[in-house]
């Protein structure tokens, strides 16, 4: 009997394929050739789609052009607000989650894309065009109607981070939440074979069409290992406040760490499959966000406080670092965003990744399919 083959649970360390879009390594994340502290700087999130949809940095009649082509597609089909009408008195009434309602609103905007079946380049560019101008008003509108109140149209004088936040809750943001934003959609948009970007190619390498890849990563991105992780951070954080109080009592909070160490409770927003010496994004944010809180008062100030006193006993204790997600709860928080709809946030900033991954396969494509060792029941018969 030969030993049966080994396998990496997970794929863990399987390199799977080549790519052009993004490398994800211990000593730095790259977006086509770009870092990402250089990117977060200085770019745009809407040069940085630009880059990771189209390949190069775009000049500036680009850049005009394509803010231009996405404002325009920022409206949504009728049908697409008749049922987002809905999503409030499926969400209250807890039939439903805001990542569920973005993944139904994904593929109706698949039925109503004349190019949904087309899998050619150029078809794709414009679907990944129109994914991306939707999904903010997707979001903008779910919210609008878990609140109870009317949709709040898109506006074209707005940048795409400012009309998200703009469309969730009617009113224009600073300049300085504006910014905060826009940097956490940089830092979100890319991060090669992820679980939800792997799932989207191997749909796409069925020749699935695009809004069939991009549903198949929603679902991928809800789960709270994955994307869900920056919702149940935030929850974690409000789970230890409520247990300790308000105050950051060091003893308390110790208390609360060695008590989910002795539960095995996995801590949300700690931890990577690659990252492990910390996620290169994770500082960048935590950073903004904490900027963001001393802007906005005392209470905000202590809740990255307790974020920095559990980061620093998962540091010491486990040597566990922060991914993104961890100071993405705390900073959606300090911006006032509701805590279901940071997911749906990541979505809308990934879904540039996903789009690149998924024209990269179709262009040079070959079925996913991988192995298994099989350890069922030996061969018997079944008249036996
Ligand atoms: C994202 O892949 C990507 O790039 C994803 C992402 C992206 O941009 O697309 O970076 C975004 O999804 C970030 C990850 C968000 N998820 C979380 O924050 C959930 C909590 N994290 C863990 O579930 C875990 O760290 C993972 C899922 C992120 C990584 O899982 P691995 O690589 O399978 O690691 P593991 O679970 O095998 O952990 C190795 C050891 C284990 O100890 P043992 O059980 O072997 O004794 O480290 C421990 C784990 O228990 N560990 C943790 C922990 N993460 C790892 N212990 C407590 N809390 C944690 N968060």
């Amino acid at each position: 009997m030969t030993s049966a083959p080994v396998h990496a649970k997970g794929l863990e360390g399987v390199i799977a394929d080549e790519s052009a879009i993004c490398n994800v390594e211990q000593t730095a994340l790259i977006y086509r050739g770009y870092e990402i502290a250089d990117l977060a700087a200085h770019a745009s999130f809407e040069e940085v789609a630009f880059l990771l949809l189209i390949g190069h940095k775009p000049n500036a009649s680009e850049l005009k052009a394509f803010k231009d082509e996405l404002i325009a597609e920022r409206e949504l089909p009728e049908m697409i607000k008749q049922n987002l009408k809905h999503a409030g008195e499926l969400v209250n009434n807890k039939y439903a989650v805001p990542m569920d309602i973005l993944r139904t609103a994904v593929s109706v905007l698949g039925h109503l894309d004349p190019d949904c079946q087309d899998n050619s380049a150029e078809a794709n560019l414009r679907k990944a065009k129109r994914l991306l101008a939707k999904i903010p008003t997707v979001i903008g509108h779910m919210q609008n109607s878990i609140e109870g109140r009317e949709f709040v149209a898109p506006r074209s004088d707005l940048s795409h981070s400012a009309n998200l936040l703009y469309m969730m809750t009617g009113s224009e943001p600073s300049p300085e939440a504006e910014k905060v934003m826009d940097v956490s959609l940089v830092l979100y948009a890319e991060h090669d074979y992820n679980a939800s970007t792997f799932t989207s190619r191997v749909i796409a390498s069925t020749l699935g069409d695009m809004h069939g890849a991009v549903t198949g990563a929603v679902a991928a991105l809800k789960g709270k290992l994955h994307g869900g992780a920056n919702e149940a951070a935030m929850d974690m954080l409000s789970d230890i406040r409520n247990d300790i109080g308000p105050d950051n009592d060091a003893a308390k909070i110790t208390g609360w760490m060695h008590k989910a160490f002795a539960e095995k409770r996995k801590l949300m927003g700690f931890g990577h499959r690659v990252y492990k010496n910390g996620d290169h994004r994770a500082p960048i944010l935590h950073a903004l966000g904490r900027k963001a809180a001393e802007a906005r008062g005392e209470e905000f100030v202590k809740l990255f406080e307790l974020g920095e006193a559990v980061q620093k006993i998962m540091a010491d204790e486990k040597t566990i670092y922060p991914n993104v997600d961890f100071p993405c709860g705390m900073t959606y928080f300090t911006m006032g965003i509701p805590v279901p709809q940071y997911t749906p946030i990541f979505v809308a900033s990934r879904i540039t990744g996903w789009c690149a991954h998924i024209m990269e396969q179709h262009a040079n494509n070959r079925i996913i399919r991988p192995r298994v060792a099989y350890i069922g029941p030996a061969l018997r018969n079944w008249n036996d």
